[in-house]
C-alpha cells in the first residue's frame, strides 16, 4: 500500500476529500502522516478525528528554510511515505527537497494554471474577467505553481460571482480531482515526459 504524507497549513478540506476517497476505497493508499507548519490548523483536527498521525513542525525553530525542510524530509523517510501531497500548504519548499522527491510531490491550485499562480488565485481570475476558471493538480517544481500539470477541472465564472462563490465552485472540483490524480499516481498510470504528464490506460478526469 502506498503511504502518503500530506502537508497542510489550514482548513483541510482537500485533506478530508483524500481521506474520504481512501475510506470509500477509491484511492488505494494510507495517509502515513499529516504534517503542518501551523500548530492550530483545522486540518490537524480533521486528521486526528480520522485516527491519522499528526505532526506540527515549527518553522520558528529553524533559522534556515533548508533546516525546516530537512526535518520534514526525515519524517517522510521515517514514515516510509512515497508520495507527498500538498493540501493548502502555505510554504515554498527548497530546491533540495523538491529534487529529492522529483515527481513525487503533488499540489492542488485553485486556478487553471499557468494562469493565476500564487496567492489569491480566485481574486485574480475575477479581476481578469475570465469566463472560466478551475483548479489544477500538478507536480511540484522549483517555481511557484509551475510544475508539470497532471489534471485540471473547469468551472464557469458567473457575472455575479464573488470571491466566495467562485472559490466554493472551484473547491468542489478540487475535492473531486485531487483524489483521482493521487489514485492515478498510485496505479502507476502517470507518465512524465519533461513538462508533460500522460495518463496511461485511463481517461483524464
Ligand atoms: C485550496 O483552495 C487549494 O487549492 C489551495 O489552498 C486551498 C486549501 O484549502 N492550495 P483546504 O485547506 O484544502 O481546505
Amino acid at each position: 500500500m502506498v503511504r502518503i504524507a500530506v502537508l497542510v497549513s489550514g482548513r483541510g478540506s482537500n485533506l478530508e476529500a483524500i481521506i474520504n476517497s481512501i475510506v470509500n476505497k477509491k484511492t488505494n493508499a494510507v495517509i502515513a502522516v499529516v504534517i503542518s507548519n501551523v500548530q492550530n490548523a483545522l486540518a490537524l483536527e480533521i486528521a486526528r478525528v480520522n485516527g491519522i498521525k499528526t505532526l506540527f513542525v515549527d518553522p520558528g525553530k529553524h533559522k534556515r528554510r533548508e533546516d525546516f525542510d530537512q526535518e520534514i524530509m526525515e519524517i517522510v523517510k521515517k514514515e516510509q511515505a512515497t508520495l507527498i501531497c500538498l493540501a493548502g500548504f502555505m510554504r515554498v519548499l527548497s530546491k533540495t527537497f523538491i529534487h529529492r522527491f522529483k515527481n513525487r510531490i503533488m499540489n492542488i491550485h485553485p486556478s487553471l494554471l499557468p494562469s493565476f499562480p500564487g496567492l489569491k488565485a480566485q481574486n485574480k481570475a475575477l479581476d481578469a474577467g475570465v469566463k472560466f476558471s478551475g483548479c489544477t493538480v500538478h507536480f511540484l517544481d522549483e517555481g511557484v505553481d509551475t510544475g508539470p500539470i497532471i489534471c485540471q477541472a473547469v468551472v464557469p465564472v458567473l457575472d455575479d460571482d464573488t470571491v466566495e462563490s467562485l472559490s466554493k465552485r472551484i473547491l468542489k472540483e478540487e475535492h473531486r480531482i485531487y483524489p483521482l490524480a493521487i489514485q492515478a499516481f498510485i496505479a502507476q498510470r502517470l507518465v512524465c515526459e519533461g513538462r508533460k504528464v500522460f495518463w496511461k490506460n485511463e481517461k483524464k478526469p
